[in-house]
């Protein structure tokens, strides 16, 4: 099958399982509440196709929205079809933007599905540099989880320098750091040319176990990405 049409199931696929949603202030036209900032419906055909081929047990994400509907949509289904349940943690830095995810969200985490965190920025330490990352995110995985290492990552924050925000160095070093060996870390807005010079760089180090497989070319780019050492070139 042509990958369009791949595309097009996955799409037509995952608008069964994400109900539509209401819109808050900050939220275009769409009634789904995308908003300019958001995953678009190919992105999240993407994430939703990684989600089901890999089934990861537990999930982190940087800069929560839509795309924190599309990861507790695979939950809901998971929990539904009698799958242990993913544990999915969603770090969201800024107060109001998680204040208004809190309510778009407010069934799927009464239900359990996502675990929404107030995380704002700070400098951290990774790989011997000082970078801005999330905070809380690394102590709160180890108290819900066994050995603190998440499966699969879908990194969409903080904002980039291409949008006035601080950037995603430090958020990156940090997925690398809390995705188990073997384990995907998805970057959206990869293609962007600083996203771009932090992978090829990353890729290129050999001290650091990250691998990029390749950029899917939706939007900015989704790049698909592993710690896994033994993908080491
Ligand atoms: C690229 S956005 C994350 C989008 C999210 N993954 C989604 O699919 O909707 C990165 C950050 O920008 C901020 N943000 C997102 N949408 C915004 C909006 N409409 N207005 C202001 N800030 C926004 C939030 O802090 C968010 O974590």
């Amino acid at each position: 099958m042509y990958p369009e049409r791949w595309l097009r199931l996955f799409t037509s696929l995952l608008a069964r399982h994400v109900p539509p949603r209401p819109s808050f202030p900050g939220a275009d036209t769409d009634d789904r509440a995308i908003t300019s900032a958001s995953i678009c419906p190919h992105t999240a055909a993407w994430l939703w196709w990684y989600l089901i081929q890999t089934k990861p047990g537990v999930i982190v994400e940087f800069g929560s929205g839509y795309s924190t509907t599309v990861l507790g949509a695979f939950s809901r289904v998971r929990a539904a079809g009698g799958a242990v349940q993913s544990l999915i943690l969603s770090a969201e830095h800024d107060a109001e933007w998680y204040a208004l995810q809190r309510q778009q969200l407010h069934q799927t985490i009464i239900d359990g599905h996502v675990h929404l965190l107030h995380s704002p920025l700070e400098k951290q330490i990774r790989f011997g540099r000082e970078v801005t990352c999330y905070s809380n995110v690394d102590k709160t995985l180890a108290s819900l989880t066994p050995d603190g290492c998440a499966d699969f990552l879908f990194l969409d924050g903080p904002p980039g320098t291409a949008v006035g925000g601080v950037g995603r160095e430090g958020s990156i070093l940090q997925a690398i750091q809390l995705v188990r060996p073997g384990g995907l870390i998805l970057i959206h807005d990869a293609i962007r040319s600083e996203e771009l010079r932090i992978l090829t760089t990353l890729h290129l180090d050999r001290k650091i176990n990250f691998h990029c497989k390749g950029i899917i070319p939706v939007q900015c780019g989704l790049a698909i990405c592993t710690s896994d050492p033994s993908m080491r070139h």
